[in-house]
Parts: C-alpha cells; structure tokens; sequence
C-alpha cells in the first residue's frame, strides 16, 4: 500500500479539469488504486482525496469525514451535485495546500449522485463537514482548489500566505 506523494497547489494537474470515468476501463485498476487514495489521505490525515492530488486525471475523489468519530468511506466515480441550499461558513484546508487554511462560504446541504467502487450508482445529502467536503473534492475534479473561491482581497492574502508556506512543502 504506497504512500503517494500529493501534488501541491502551483502543478498543473490541479488546475485541469478531469474527463468523466468510464468505469469499465478502470474498473481492472481501480481496487489497487483506492488502496492508495486512502493510504494516502490517512497518513495525511485528510478527510479527502482527489486523483488530481496523486497526480492522476480522473473524475474520481474518496472521503471519510468520520462521522461520531468512526470511519465512513465514500467512494466518488463521475460525482454531480444534484442540488444545494442554505450557506456555512467554516475553516477550509486542503492537503494540496499545506499549514494554509481560510474562512469559506459554502452551500449547508448539497445532494450528490455518483458511482462507488463497485459501479453502483448512488445518491446522498451531506450537511455540515460532508456537504463542505462533497463540494471541496468536487471541485478537484473542475480543477478548482478552495482558495479560488476565496473573495478576491482575501485570496491576494492568502495567496502570499501559500508563496511563503511553499518553501517548506515536499
Ligand atoms: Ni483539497
């Protein structure tokens, strides 16, 4: 189970957004790959992880907010946001961009349909850190980090905040 090492804010692969799965096609790779998508986010202590975060093109994130403290993985193939409504502002972080985080408003309870591991499809209302998170690897997957989203004055600061914590990532 390799440990692989997560591409930082400034690649290129980041900024990309992924074309769809086609599941059959990944379906022979898939097993050993989630093993390493969530290898990768533990020892990183991530709650998510998306393929553009190991380098890898693919619509395709993995998610455990641990929920009343036990682990609750979500595999996501092809995600969409169905609907989202109501807003929560909290701190955001991401493992592509290390030590940095920022207040950022998102939608409170947002609807997503994809396919788990198995190609199944399925639906699900996450509210709170899982509505946060659905929206957080989903924009992975467009080529969006969350600091894009930040009010422009705001992103400018955290922007020179991320030039100076740059020095010290892997
Ligand atoms: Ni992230």
């Amino acid at each position: 189970m390799p440990i692989l090492r997560i591409t930082k804010h400034g690649e290129r692969v980041l900024k990309t957004p992924c074309p769809r799965v086609r599941y059959d096609e990944l379906a022979p790779e898939l097993p050993g790959l989630l093993r390493d998508m969530w290898a990768t986010m533990n020892a990183a202590r991530g709650v998510g992880l998306a393929a553009p975060q190991i380098g890898l093109d693919l619509r395709l994130a993995v998610i455990d907010v641990r929920p009343q403290g036990k682990s609750s993985r979500l595999v996501l193939i092809n995600p969409e946001i169905l609907s989202a409504d109501g807003d929560q502002t909290d701190e955001e972080g991401c493992l592509s961009i290390p030590g940095v985080y920022a207040k950022l408003k998102r939608a409170a309870r947002v609807r997503v349909r994809a396919l788990d591991a198995d190609g199944k499809p399925w639906e699900m209302t996450g509210e709170g850190l899982l509505a946060r998170a659905f929206q957080h690897e989903i924009d992975h997957l467009d080529g969006k980090l969350y600091v894009d989203r930040l009010p422009f004055e705001q992103r400018l600061k955290v922007l020179d905040v991320i030039k100076d914590a740059k020095v010290h990532w892997p």
